[in-house]
């Protein structure tokens, strides 16, 4: 067992394992599990030894039961992760969530790590603090997919029992590309220790923790979530001096500068024909 890691599951369901930050999280996770299970609609190349695969369509329930059957713990990053049409968004986020809660219920699986997103709060200014009392503003289809999730994860919470973390992913990338970053920044060891501490934690019940490192500048309070024992190591700060030297000062009247969503408040919501 890796000595940073406390408890070790037998077998961790990992979807949207094909993506940036399944892959980033890949290697990672397998300290904290005998056997990864990866899922996703994608391939993801060539399995370690302690790990396996499912591909499974979130929209399918059949698939995503086969996914989830035997697993004890789900970290669930799977779907659309930027702003779509609304119809691609039900399937895979909204009606995936659902499907995915469901086979948890059927398989017995009590703990879930959800990656929620920023754009649940997208509309607050940048220049204000927020925890998790405060209401959503989502800032599109998306941010909107992601509230649900929060909202379905509690009451699967209160009606079966199953712990959830929703995790308000800020931006994990190997460094902050530019300025709103240096708020909203997550190490990809950051998101690790996050996930970790989600995982680990004896009592989680429904907590919505915010997903950022040690960052000086923040908008965000995890007051609601100091049962987890989240400390992040990681900090924006040493990128600071590099992203005001390679980026523009913000104009401030534009709206993406202005909230805490930054583009996604400008991203053009795709319109679909609706009816006849
Ligand atoms: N990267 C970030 O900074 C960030 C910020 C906020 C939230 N998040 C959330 O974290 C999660 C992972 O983000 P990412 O950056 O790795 O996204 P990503 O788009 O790189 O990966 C998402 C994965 O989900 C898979 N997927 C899409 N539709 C699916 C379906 N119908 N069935 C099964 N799998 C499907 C894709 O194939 C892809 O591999 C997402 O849920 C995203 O919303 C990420």
């Amino acid at each position: 067992m890796n000595s940073a890691i406390g408890t070790t599951f037998n077998r961790i369901l990992l979807t949207g394992a094909a993506g940036g930050l399944g892959q980033a999280l890949r290697s990672r996770l397998s300290k904290n599990c005998e056997v990864l299970r990866l899922s996703d609609i994608q391939s993801v190349g060539d399995l370690q030894s302690n790990e396996e695969f499912v591909k499974a369509d979130l929209s399918d329930f059949e698939q995503i039961s086969s996914a989830v059957v035997g697993c004890d713990a789900i970290v669930h990053l799977g779907g659309i992760s930027v702003e779509a049409p609304f119809k691609s968004i039900m399937q895979a986020n909204i009606l995936g969530v659902y499907h995915l809660y469901e086979a948890a219920v059927k398989h017995g699986v009590k703990r879930i790590v959800f990656a929620s997103s920023n754009h649940v709060v997208g509309y607050y200014s940048q220049g204000e603090t927020i925890d998790a009392e405060d209401a959503p503003r989502p800032d599109g289809y998306y941010g909107l997919s992601k509230v649900y999730g929060e909202s379905l994860s509690r009451m699967y919470f209160d009606r079966y029992g199953i712990e959830t973390a929703c995790v308000r992913i800020g931006s994990s990338y190997p460094k902050p590309k530019d300025r709103r970053m240096l708020a909203t920044w997550l190490s990809y060891d950051d998101l690790h220790r996050l996930v970790t501490a989600c995982l680990e934690t004896p009592i989680l019940n429904h907590t919505i923790v915010f997903g950022m490192s040690d960052n000086a500048v923040t908008w965000w309070d995890n007051r609601c979530a100091k049962h987890i024992g989240y400390r992040p190591q990681d900090s924006s700060d040493s990128f600071r001096h590099e992203v005001f030297t390679t980026t523009s000062s913000p104009d401030v009247t534009d709206a993406a500068a202005r909230h805490q969503g930054g583009n996604f408040v400008k991203a053009k919501l795709p319109r679909e024909r609706l009816g006849n």
